[in-house]
């Protein structure tokens, strides 16, 4: 069986929960990891309503003993093709007042997270030398806006990490790449926090989950003669 395994799943009306259901579509049993298990629970529910499959795991990407089981109990259902580290939150404050604590926690979700997973996924690829490892990455992966440090800095970190394994384990049969969301994605995040921000950018003012997610399937299904390693996304209207 071909295995996904796709970690930082929230919500239906998010990026996560929108690739676990593109890559059941494209017949991959799907791993769903996140914190909470009843938004896992849904994706897994809406995958088997369209005849895919998906096995829920609780998993919080900084404790490496439960990205650890995770990798190893989705090894033992198959072999993992693809591998997507989609955690993130959004972390951001006051800089003069801010508290060390959560430049921290912004450093563990958004870098240390990724690199866990990125070595218990590549420990099980690099042997087969095949395999697609992905990682969200946002605008904040090239550039600091006021008010972001901390995300700025965990986004970027993941980045550069990403561009290391690059070329450490592409010429080992690994396509690694790092997709830059540059803009707001229309899902649940946004639409629960800032209302008044969703209708002022209007449907066409925030990528569409879909559409993103389209994408990364097809970094995926690339062939090997033709990687991609990074690419940017945003509206037609962004600027940039
Ligand atoms: N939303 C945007 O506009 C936007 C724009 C650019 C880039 N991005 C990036 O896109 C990705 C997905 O964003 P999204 O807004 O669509 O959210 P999403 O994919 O719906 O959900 C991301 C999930 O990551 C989870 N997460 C956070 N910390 C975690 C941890 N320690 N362990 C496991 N999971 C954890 C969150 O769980 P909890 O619900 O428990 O916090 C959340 O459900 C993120 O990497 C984000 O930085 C988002």
């Amino acid at each position: 069986m071909s295995v996904a395994v796709i970690v930082g799943v929230g919500p239906s009306a998010g990026l996560g929960a929108t690739l676990c259901r593109h890559a059941a579509r494209a017949g991959l049993h799907v791993f769903a990891g996140g914190r909470t298990l009843a938004l896992l629970e849904k994706t897994q529910h809406e995958i088997e309503a369209t005849g895919g499959s998906c096995t829920p795991v609780v998993t919080d990407v900084t404790a490496e003993e439960q990205v650890q089981a995770l990798i190893e109990q989705a090894e033992q259902a198959g072999q993992i093709e693809l591998a997507i580290y989609n955690a993130g939150n959004n972390y951001s404050g006051n800089f003069l007042e801010m508290e060390a604590s959560l430049f921290e926690q912004a450093w563990r979700v958004g870098t240390l997270g990724g690199f866990l997973f990125a070595r218990e996924v590549l420990r099980r690829m690099v042997p087969r030398n095949r395999g697609t490892l992905i990682f969200t990455g946002a605008s904040a992966s090239l550039r600091g806006k006021p008010r972001f440090a901390p995300f700025t800095a965990a986004k970027a970190g993941l980045r550069a990490m990403s561009q290391s394994l690059a070329r450490e384990f592409q010429p080992q049969g690994i396509h690694v790449a790092h997709v830059v969301i540059d803009g707001i994605i229309n899902g649940d995040r946004i639409r629960n926090r800032a209302p008044a921000l969703v209708e002022q950018l209007g449907e066409e003012g925030m990528l569409q989950l879909d559409d993103i997610a389209s994408t990364y399937l097809f970094l995926h299904q690339q062939p090997r003669s033709a990687w991609t390693h990074e690419l940017d996304l945003r509206t037609f209207r962004e600027n940039f």
